[in-house]
């Protein structure tokens, strides 16, 4: 057994190892041989905090929260890029013989702007007339004919702007390898210590849980011009769909993991290439162009029965509620395409012209110089998952967490060919520069934490080991508590005078599979889940932040917002998707009974519930007030942790350590 698997992950470091970044020509390495500066931290000492927390469970109990905030600022655009369209050497180099080719090579075309969307329509080479009116009489149709099941309602129009058509030459196919299996090769993340294969649940309620969830994340497909291209966000048939009836780029990432490790791989290139197009067109807000990496926040599918053609409608935030800007979906996307190829083999996809450039121009947007003395990015409030106000403006861990996931990523697929070669060094500079500054700067144990409450202020000039200003009596109460001796966690945000101490799963489990987090941290990190258990993961995992924020912290910092009051929601809600997220940190830290408790809570629950999006409470008891039921990415996130739980080989998304970030030579601050 033990040969065995040694054999596999020696193989998995050899699919690894073709991942990695490779040169334009055949020959050579693209290796920067830049000198690395990193050090892992030091071990954090055992022991438990006495203090625990007292709060009500009640959703709208009050505590207390420190936090300043102030206005948001959005992250700069770069310089600029060749215009949209393809050269002509790239056009020929994109093999003509793609079946996807019929659905790119259409093109879209813009055919309508407006304060609430962009709308696409086939290219006028195909149809010259094709103007879609301001559409009252276009109603929204998503999803193909035989998939209107009890939980479906997607025929309704929604509102001014809806959109619906029929299109006769659609040819909805189901697709036949949604039944076969995945047969994976182990990903050398895993730890060695695969013990806990034995701790596959073949429980009649997890079998007939994974069925199920398939079932509903079948029915969730949205295809174009008979190809899936993405799964709705919910299928409520009690609730208004406001934008849960489209694809959000975020959401579709569980859903894709989910297909790539059942072998269903073609729903998640269209995702690729549909959104790539997307990308491609001019975004306006008001009269303001949006850069031109940026990725949309959702899209759907519509047709015109005037016209008898598809049309697609992305958000690129214009719609949004809030008008946030979805600076998460990019580095998704290159995340998704990432794990595409890992999977797939298939390396023509992420080496086509387009593809190449679509990278190019999502990083262009965050490595453009500007008056920055951080290596993190800025980014304005609601810019995530987090897609409300919550204060989480400035340099968000998860928005970090992500930037330096997806450059890791793209450094791998990027050619080093024409411009390539600068960019590649620039992501080299960054990757060494972020990981240092979110590893020594974010970061915070019991050892830490004292550190900061000892801190002097008004230091000036290099020397400072208050290097932010912080004022120690700026730090909150409840960290005092909740820090355990054992164990740590990336805290939420950095900047001048102003340490967000709260917890976010998210930032915490990117960073573990991106490795920002160095391996003593990722320990201390699963050690901190495992000491607040009640805390971060309750009765339903999980809580996507820690604590909530209550009373005059509430009101000051979202504004009043009704959805987001304590314990509900985006402010210390539980959400069930956060499952994957999770198991997948748990496996790579060689920690998976941990993963294992949290799915068995889940399965109590999740789907008698109805799949909801969120759950409300201190200990996530409740079913979230305003929460969707079929929401697509609890079942996708479902689907993902278990496939991953049983089969480790499907931790496509993981990274491994790389040698000449993490070993620093760079001495450290005397407050670390
Ligand atoms: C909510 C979530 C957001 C998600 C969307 C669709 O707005 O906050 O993260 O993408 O729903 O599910």
């Amino acid at each position: 057994m033990t040969q065995t698997l040694l054999q596999l992950l020696a193989a998995a470091r050899e699919e690894e190892a073709s991942l990695s970044p490779r040169p334009a020509t055949v020959s050579g390495t693209s290796d920067t041989g830049t000198p690395t500066y990193l050090q892992d931290l030091p071990e954090s000492s055992n022991g438990r905090s006495e203090n625990e927390m007292s709060q009500s469970e009640s959703p709208n109990g009050e505590n207390k929260l420190a936090e300043s905030f102030l206005d948001p600022m959005v992250s700069s655009i770069s310089e600029a890029e060749p215009s949209n369209s393809l050269s002509e050497t790239e056009k020929e180099s994109t093999s003509p013989e793609e079946e996807l080719d019929s659905l790119e090579k259409d093109g879209l075309q813009l055919i309508e702007k407006s304060f609430d969307y962009i709308v696409f329509s086939p290219s006028s080479k195909s149809d010259e007339k094709s103007l879609i009116s301001d559409s009252d009489e276009l109603k929204e149709k998503p999803m193909k004919p035989s998939d209107s099941s009890e939980n479906v309602e997607l025929s309704k129009s929604k509102g001014k702007k809806s959109v619906t058509m029929s299109d006769e030459d659609v040819a909805f196919s189901e697709n036949p390898s949604l039944t076969k299996i995945a047969t994976l090769r182990p990903y050398p993340s895993v730890s060695t210590n695969l013990d806990f294969l034995d701790l596959i649940d073949n429980s009649p309620n997890g079998c007939a849980m994974m069925e199920e969830a398939w079932e509903r994340l079948k029915k969730s497909y949205v295809y174009f011009k008979g190809q899936p291209v993405g799964t709705l966000a919910a299928m409520d048939p009690s609730a208004e769909d406001l934008n849960y009836n489209q694809v959000f780029v975020r959401d579709f990432v569980p859903s894709g993991l989910a297909c790539l490790m059942r072998n269903e791989h073609d729903i998640v290139k269209h995702f690729l290439l549909k959104t790539l197009h997307l990308q491609g067109w001019e975004k306006r807000i008001d009269n303001f162009t949006l850069g031109e990496g940026v990725m949309p926040a959702s899209f759907k599918v519509l047709f015109d029965p005037h016209r008898q053609k598809e049309i697609l409608v992305a958000d690129f935030g214009g719609s949004a509620i809030g008008r946030v800007a979805p600076v998460d979906s990019g580095f998704w996307w290159i995340i998704l395409l990432r794990s595409y190829t890992k999977c797939t083999h298939d390396h023509t996809l992420a080496d086509r012209p387009e593809v190449q450039r679509g990278m190019k121009l999502i990083l262009n947007l965050c490595l453009s110089d500007g008056f920055d003395t951080f290596p993190t990015l800025l980014c304005a409030d609601g810019c995530s998952m987090i897609d409300r106000r919550m204060g989480i403006y400035g340099y968000p861990i998860e928005i970090q967490a992500l930037f330096y996931f997806a450059l890791r990523c793209a450094r791998q697929m990027l050619k080093a060919e024409r411009d390539g070669k600068e960019l590649i060094e620039r992501i080299d500079k960054r990757i060494k520069a972020l990981s240092f500054h979110i590893q020594k700067y974010y970061w915070l144990d019991f050892t830490q934490l004292n550190n900061i409450y000892r801190y002097k202020t008004e230091e000036y000039s290099h020397t400072a080991v208050n290097k932010f200003n912080v004022i120690p009596e700026s730090i909150p109460d409840w960290v005092f508590d909740f820090m355990p001796l054992r164990g740590g966690y990336l805290i939420g945000n950095v900047s001048p005078a102003r340490m967000d101490f709260r917890w976010f799963l998210v930032g915490n489990c990117i960073a573990i599979l991106s490795c920002l987090a160095t391996s003593a941290q990722a320990t201390a990190i699963m050690d901190l889940v495992e000491e607040r258990w009640e805390d971060l993961v309750g009765e339903m995992p999980l809580k996507i932040v820690y604590p909530a924020l209550e009373g005059h912290e509430w009101r000051s910092v979202t504004g009043f917002d009704p959805k987001n009051t304590r314990w509900s929601y985006h402010n210390g809600g539980s959400w069930p998707v956060l499952l994957w997220l999770l198991t997948a940190a748990c496996i790579k830290t060689g920690r998976p009974q941990i993963a294992k408790r949290a799915i068995e809570l889940a399965e109590q629950r999740l789907s008698k519930d109805g799949w909801p999006e969120y759950y409300d409470g201190k200990t996530g008891r409740y079913i979230g007030k305003q929460a969707r039921k079929y929401q697509t990415w609890s079942i996708s996130g479902y689907l993902v942790a278990k496939m991953m739980i049983e089969n480790p080989a499907n931790l496509l998304i993981s990274l491994e350590e790389d040698k000449r970030i993490a070993n620093s030579t760079h001495t450290r601050s005397a407050s670390y």
